[in-house]
């Protein structure tokens, strides 16, 4: 599997230590709320575990899974609804947890989403960003690193399923995607 990789672009310890950062920024801003944290499955559910265990304020979890890329490394431009949220974001501090923002398209959609249903605050966690390949005008409210234009993969992160068990994240072969 990791033969596949053509190269590290961050490491295990440098992604830990970012999302540590995160966590204390997050348990700051969010002092006395009792935030909804909503995995976006399945990319963020790694960094959505790390990250709540570095988050030191009550708070409750859910899970949804969207996508929009399939068995594809581009993006279709449709989001689905796989699994929906077992709770109301009705009047809920509501901080949506993504592992990449690529295009935008998944999160534009859900942020609008979570409004229509009435959620008080949508904020958005994103560990990486693709800022090159963004369709959609959506800057995340958090951010951990921006990555190039590269296929990448690891650390939740998919290509047609596999690598997202890989501890860090790193560059695949384009001869692994191009076959
Ligand atoms: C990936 C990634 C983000 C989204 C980003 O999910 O985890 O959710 O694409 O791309 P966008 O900004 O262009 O919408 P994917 O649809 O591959 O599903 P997955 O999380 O199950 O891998
Ligand atoms: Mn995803
Ligand atoms: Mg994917």
């Amino acid at each position: 599997m990791q033969d596949d990789i053509k190269a590290v672009l961050y490491s295990e310890e440098q992604i830990q230590s970012k999302v540590k950062q995160l966590g204390e920024q997050l348990s700051e801003d969010f002092n006395g709320r009792n935030p909804l944290v909503i995995c976006v499955l399945k990319g963020a559910f790694i960094f959505m575990a790390d990250l709540v265990k570095a988050i030191t304020v009550p708070l409750e979890l859910d899970f949804m899974a969207v996508s929009s890329y399939g068995q594809s490394t581009k993006s279709s431009g449709v989001v689905k609804i796989i699994k929906d949220l077992d709770v109301s974001v009705e009047g809920r501090d509501v901080i949506i947890v993504e592992d990449i923002i690529d295009s935008g398209l998944t999160l534009s959609y859900l942020i609008d989403v979570l409004e229509r249903r009435n959620a008080k605050t949508v904020t958005v966690v994103a560990l990486f960003d693709k800022p090159a390949r963004r369709t959609v005008d959506l800057e995340p409210d958090y951010k951990g690193f921006s990555l190039p234009d590269e296929f990448v993969v690891g650390y939740g992160l998919d290509f047609a399923e596999k690598y997202r068990n890989i501890p860090y994240i790193g560059i695949l072969k384009p001869e692994v995607y191009e076959k």
